[in-house]
């Protein structure tokens, strides 16, 4: 009597559990009969049990007249796996998840089948939104102008952007296939930057900005670059993820190269602004005086009385204020003081001109002369005499370096979209010490003998050349030699007459 008491009390359980279950269930018997429905199943479905207990399952939710072949259904593959199974359906706007569980007998075989339905609409449209949400950021990732890079907790990398394969070099399967953080930067790089980011002092917790750093590519190059990195925690704040942003600098950096070679050019010009007034100021007050002591000088030597130790002081004096004369005419030369006479020339015939003119020199002698003359038409406006005299200046700059022997290159060409005419001069000579390039320019600079050099060669030339709107500097130098190269604004004939390019236009 006790016994059936607790049999009848759990099977009153186990029908108001069956009720109080929040997803509408159905139960069916093998032969695919509806013999159970729950409370919420004929509350959503709006039906009493006649209109469903008793009939067949495809009859009741297919309005079908015969089974679904096997294969297809789920309850037969239920009752033959002796396993759930579930699938989703989607109606117009709505996900459901339909659950199929075995119910089983006491010798374990299946005797039922439940049937439940959830309604997975809220956490379908989630899904689609996480994964609208990710195809966003990868969208984004992948649009970036900037080089991303994402790796792993162990530094496996699990995200380049096409602009960090770029910079990287780093194909898919190709050579050289960067996998791993630390390929990304010099030995011992990765592991710093892991340091810094977990140090909350520098950029604080997780977080680092390094305006310059290096970085190296799948060929080994180093590149500089704009980094910022960060560490990805998860919800509980460990360590997930790292990730890092990468800007290639070698734009900016010859922006500022080329910047910060005007700001010298300027300097430069400045200065020999000021020097050159000052010199065309000394020259203009030591000519006259020097007119008259070669004047008189020369008076004297004309004389019949006098004695040959006197003649040969007087000689001296001679000779001296003839090299002062040069030194001031060249003074002139630097300070513009004089006049030009401009006229339009093609460059390479000023090349070949100041060639000929030091061809037969004895310092030329064991020097090979080369020239690359470009046999484009590169015309430009200029005081022949005077880019004669720079190029001579030049070229025995060069054979003096060389101290004898060597191999001196001239080379033209021109830039015609930027409409430029360059002038290269390139020796094999001893180079110039650093410590030097900022004065070469400067009047009486000289690491030659005093005496035998004024230093004024290159003073001149800069002049020169800043008179013609062109612009000297020395391009390369080193143990191997040096190069200088020259720019000068190109000429170019318009049918509306004629038409000059550059810095200045000149007369
Ligand atoms: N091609 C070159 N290679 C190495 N050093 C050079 C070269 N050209 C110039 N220099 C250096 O620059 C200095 C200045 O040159 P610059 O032509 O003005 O004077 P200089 O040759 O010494 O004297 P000057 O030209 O008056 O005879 C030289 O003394 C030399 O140290
Ligand atoms: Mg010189």
């Amino acid at each position: 009597m006790k016994h059936e008491n607790h049999t009848q009390e759990e099977l009153f359980w186990r029908i108001r559990l069956f009720d109080a279950l929040s997803y509408p269930s159905v139960m069916i018997s093998l032969d695919k009969t509806v013999v159970g429905a729950n409370k919420k199943f004929y509350d959503v479905y709006n039906l009493t049990p006649e209109d469903i207990l008793g009939k067949k399952c495809f009859h009741s939710f297919l309005y079908k007249d015969t089974p679904c072949n096997s294969d297809a259904c789920p309850i037969s593959r239920v009752i033959t796996n002796k396993e759930g199974h579930s699938y989703t359906l989607k109606h117009q706007y709505k996900w459901e998840e339909r659950v199929f569980s075995p119910i089983f007998d006491d010798k374990g075989d299946v005797a039922f089948v439940l049937s439940s339905i959830r309604d997975i609409t809220r956490t379908k449209s989630l899904e689609n939104q996480l994964i609208g949400v990710k195809e966003f950021i990868t969208r984004v990732i992948y649009a970036s102008a900037s080089a991303i890079v994402a790796a792993d907790r162990s530094g496996k990398i699990e995200l380049m952007n096409s602009e960090a394969k770029e910079l990287f070099g780093a194909y898919n399967g190709g050579e050289g296939t960067i996998t791993r953080t630390e390929q990304l930067y010099p030995p011992g790089k990765a592991k710093e930057i892991m340091r810094m980011l977990r140090d909350e002092k520098i950029g604080g917790r997780g977080k680092l900005i390094i305006p310059r750093t290096t970085i190296v590519n799948a060929k080994g190059e180093e590149i500089e670059v704009e980094m910022s990195a960060a560490i990805i925690y998860d919800e509980h704040g460990n360590e997930s993820a790292t990730m890092a942003i990468y800007n290639d600098l070698k734009d900016k950096i010859k922006v500022e190269k080329e910047l910060k070679m005007t700001q010298k050019q300027l300097a430069q010009s400045e200065k020999m602004a000021s020097l050159g007034q000052l010199a065309a100021g000394v020259a203009h007050e030591i000519n006259n005086p020097l007119t008259g002591v070669l004047f008189y000088a020369s008076m004297l030597l004309e004389r019949s009385d006098l004695d040959a130790d006197a003649k040969e002081d007087l000689n001296y004096i001679v000779e001296d204020a003839n090299r002062c004369k040069n030194i001031v005419k060249s003074l002139l030369v630097y300070s513009r003081s004089t006049d030009s006479n401009k006229r339009i020339i093609q460059i390479n015939e000023i090349v070949e001109q100041s060639l000929k003119l030091i061809r037969d020199q004895k310092k030329f002698r064991n020097i090979q002369v080369r020239r690359y003359l470009s046999e484009e038409m590169m015309l430009i406006n200029a005081d022949t005499n005077k880019l004669n005299q720079v190029i001579i200046n030049l070229v025995i700059n060069a054979a003096d370096a060389m101290h004898g022997t060597g191999k001196i290159t001239l080379h033209t060409y021109k830039d015609k979209p930027h409409k430029k005419v360059f002038l290269e001069v390139k020796d094999t000579g001893e180079g110039i010490p650093r410590e030097n390039l900022s004065k070469i320019f400067d009047p009486f600079f000289t690491t030659k003998e005093v005496g035998k050099s004024t230093g004024l060669g290159l003073s001149i030339v800069y002049g020169i050349i800043e008179e013609h709107g062109g612009r000297i500097s020395v391009k390369e130098t080193g143990t191997k030699g040096t190069t200088f190269i020259i720019e000068f604004p190109l000429y170019l004939p318009t049918e509306d007459g004629p038409h000059f390019c550059g810095p200045s236009v000149m007369q």
